[in-house]
């Protein structure tokens, strides 16, 4: 059906979701929270996870194969909820998406967020990332071609999201990994670091508490909510009303991924098993 000139564009129809896993509930639970009205279809390809480390063609394989599943479902708006797929596989989700639905993805809000606000200092802009994210170069590609005067300082930190999914958050453990990824000469006198994996929300105060509130710190989930309501506002395609229930997918059904959606959706959600890979 996605490949029909099937138009999903009608405001009752649901918003797509989706992620490498179950990391991008973060940005799910903050689209609930600002479009309360909106039914939600999320797919987490836990059989793929983890993104970071796969090949940029095996990621933009499984990005169109999951936006391909939510065109199907009716999704009038497809949000790459991972910073990964966002980076390398966002010009083949637009493609295959078409004019059926809308897209948004995690980069861009922020991208435009820095670049809004560059004009009141803080130029000097961390990211950490998955090592896909910040070999990807996506954010010092973007913003040295807006704002040359932005400095911009990535760093792939990639024992966080394991570390997050085991449930290391607010511990000695993920004290110590946060603080020696910090505390990096590349990250040394920055004004503003962007969470850019749909885990980091999650250690969020961490962060903060590292810096003691000196840097200010960009969740990507809130960006993007934020920026989904302005687009499906703009195209006239906010829901009035909830009426159908949310779906939450996997490729993969464990029962710990399922315990562990509470931590990512801030309550416990039901997975599914959604059949896209044979
Ligand atoms: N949630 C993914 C992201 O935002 C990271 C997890 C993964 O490597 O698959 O990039």
């Amino acid at each position: 059906m996605s490949e029909s000139n099937s138009n999903n564009l009608k405001a009752e129809n649901p918003i797509g979701i989706f992620d490498s896993g179950i990391g991008g509930l973060t940005v799910a639970h903050a689209i609930k929270e600002l479009l309360p009205e909106e039914q939600l279809i999320y797919f987490g390809d836990t059989a793929h996870l983890p993104y970071g480390d796969k090949a940029s063609y095996s990621i933009k394989h499984y990005a169109t194969e999951l936006s391909k599943f939510l065109l199907d479902q009716g999704c009038k708006v497809i949000v790459i909820a991972c910073h990964t797929a966002s980076s390398v596989a966002n010009e083949e989700v637009k493609s295959v998406v078409g004019d059926q639905a809308l897209v948004i993805n995690v980069v861009e809000p922020v991208i435009g967020k820095l670049i809004r606000e560059s004009q009141n200092g803080g130029k000097k802009v961390g990211i950490i990332g998955t090592k896909g994210t910040i070999q990807s170069e996506v954010y010092p590609t973007r913003l040295s071609a807006q704002d040359e005067s932005i400095e911009v300082r990535p760093l792939a930190t990639p024992l966080l999201c394991p570390m997050i999914e085991e449930g290391f958050i607010d511990d000695r453990i993920s004290e110590t990994v946060i603080e020696s990824y910090l505390k990096q000469d590349q990250l040394s006198a920055i004004n503003k670091i962007v969470l850019a994996c749909t885990h980091y929300p999650l250690i969020k105060k961490q962060i903060d508490n590292y810096y003691q509130g000196g840097v200010e710190i960009i969740d990507s989930s809130e960006e993007a909510a934020m920026h989904l309501k302005e687009l499906l506002t703009e195209h006239n395609l906010l829901n009035q009303k909830l009426s159908k229930e949310h779906h939450f997918y996997v490729s993969d059904y464990t029962p710990s991924f399922e315990k562990s959606t509470h931590f990512f959706f801030g309550e416990k959600v039901k997975l599914e098993k959604g059949s896209i890979w044979s």
